[in-house]
C-alpha cells in the first residue's frame, strides 16, 4: 500500500514545540530504546515512519488551537489520536476526538461518546447490565455526598475516583472492609480528586486483560494477558492492580508481581470473556482498539470492570504485547490500527 499522510495528535509537556521539535525528540528517544522507553507518542510515530508514511508529529500543550492550523495546512488522510489528556485533565480527552469530529478530519480510535461513558465507571456498568454482562454492584458518592448509612452493597468494597485512569488513587487502602474505612476512603477521593467516589464489591479473582481489535462483527480478541501476583507475598485483597502495581518497578519485583500471557483458562471460562469482551466493545460504541479489563473467579464467573477507550499501547505493555504475540510485530499493530481505522470510513 502506498504511503499515508498521517498526523499523530497527542499531549505533550513540551511547551511551544513545533512538529520539528517533536520529530527530533522522537528521533532521539527511539534512539535511547534499550535504556528508557520512548514516549508512547513517538513510538506510534516511529512505526507510522517504519510502514513508510509521512508523519506530522502534532503535540498539544494547553489548547487544540495550537494544532488547528498545523492539521489545516498539512491535510492529513488521517490522524491517529495519541492523546490521553487535555489540559492535564483525563477526563477531558474526549475533547480532542471531539473536535477532529468538528473538523472533519479522519482519526483513529474510539469517538467521544465512548470515551465518556467508559471513563464513567458507574454509566458504563449500567449500560453492561442491561446487556446481562456481570458486573459488581456498586454506589456512587457525589462530591456533596458523604457515607452516611451502610450501603446496600456488600462488603468487602473498593473504592476509586468514579473517572480517573491508570490506577490513579488505586491503592491496597482502597478495599475497606467496613463503614468506617468507607467513608474514610471516599472523603480521600473527595479531597484528592476533586470528583465523584464509586465503591464496588470487590471482586476476588483473576487480573486479566482482553485487548480488542476491530470493528462491527469484524473483533478480533487479541491473547489474554494477566497481572500476576506472588500468592505467598499478597493476601487476595491485595491482588489488585494499584498504582504501584502497574507502575514501580522495584515494587513490583519484591511483591512478584508479573504482567504475562494469561496462565491456563478452561474453555467455558475462555468463551464466556471472549463473548463479553465482543459484547461490551459493540454496547459501549468502541472503535478500532480497546482493552477490557476482567475479573476471573476461582468458580470460573466472568466479571467486568473497565473499558478502556484508549489504552496504553506502547512496545511491551499489555495490549501491544497481545498484538506482538497474535502475530503482528509493534510496526504492523500500529499499522492495523490505521487499517482498521481507514476500512471503517471506506464503509461508512
Ligand atoms: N470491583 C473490583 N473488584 C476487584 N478489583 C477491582 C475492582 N475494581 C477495580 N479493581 C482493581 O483495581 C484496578 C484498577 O481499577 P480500574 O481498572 O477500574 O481503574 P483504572 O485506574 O481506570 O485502571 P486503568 O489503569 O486500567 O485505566 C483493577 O485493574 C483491579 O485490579
Ligand atoms: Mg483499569
Amino acid at each position: 500500500m502506498r504511503g499515508m499522510r498521517i498526523a499523530v495528535v497527542f499531549d505533550t509537556p513540551y511547551e511551544g514545540w513545533t512538529p520539528e521539535d517533536h520529530a527530533a525528540r522522537m528521533a532521539k528517544e527511539v534512539a535511547n530504546w534499550k535504556r528508557d522507553e520512548p514516549e508512547m507518542e513517538y513510538q506510534i510515530g516511529h512505526a507510522l515512519l517504519k510502514r513508510g508514511h509521512e508523519v506530522l508529529l502534532a503535540g498539544i500543550r494547553r489548547d487544540i488551537g495550537e494544532v488547528l492550523p498545523l492539521l489545516a495546512e498539512w491535510k492529513p488522510d488521517l490522524v491517529v489520536n495519541g492523546a490521553e489528556s487535555y489540559r492535564g485533565l483525563a477526563e477531558l480527552d474526549y475533547l480532542v476526538p471531539a473536535v477532529l469530529e468538528a473538523e472533519g478530519y479522519r482519526y483513529t480510535g474510539s469517538p467521544p461518546l465512548a470515551l465518556l461513558v467508559t471513563r464513567n465507571k458507574a454509566m458504563s456498568k449500567k449500560v453492561l447490565a442491561y446487556h446481562d454482562i456481570r458486573v459488581p454492584g456498586f454506589v456512587t458518592y457525589r462530591l456533596t455526598e458523604s457515607v452516611r448509612s451502610a450501603p446496600e452493597v456488600a462488603f468487602p468494597l473498593i473504592v476509586k475516583p468514579l473517572q480517573a485512569d491508570a490506577s490513579a488513587g488505586i491503592a491496597i487502602a482502597s478495599v475497606v472492609q467496613d463503614r468506617e474505612a468507607l467513608a474514610e476512603r471516599v472523603d480521600f477521593v473527595h479531597e484528592r480528586f476533586n470528583q465523584p467516589a464509586i465503591a464496588e464489591e470487590f471482586i476476588e479473582g483473576r487480573e486479566l486483560y482482553a485487548s480488542v481489535v476491530g470493528n462491527d462483527d469484524r473483533l478480533e480478541i487479541l491473547p489474554l494477558t494477566e497481572m500476576v501476583f506472588d500468592p505467598e507475598k499478597t493476601k487476595p485483597e491485595e491482588r489488585i492492580a494499584t498504582q504501584y502495581a502497574k507502575w514501580d518497578e522495584p515494587y513490583r519485583e519484591r511483591r512478584g508481581i508479573r504482567n504475562q500471557f494469561a496462565r491456563r483458562i478452561s474453555k467455558a471460562a475462555r468463551a464466556m470473556i471472549e463473548e463479553t469482551a465482543r459484547t461490551a466493545y459493540r454496547a459501549l460504541w468502541l472503535r478500532d482498539y480497546a482493552r477490557l479489563d476482567i475479573r476471573l473467579t476461582a468458580k470460573g464467573e466472568v466479571w467486568f470492570i473497565e473499558a478502556n477507550a484508549n489504552p496504553f499501547i506502547s512496545y511491551g505493555h499489555d495490549v501491544a504485547s497481545a498484538a506482538v504475540k497474535a502475530g503482528m510485530n509493534y510496526y504492523a499493530f500500529i499499522q492495523r490500527i490505521v487499517d482498521e481505522a481507514m476500512a471503517r470510513y471506506e464503509r461508512a
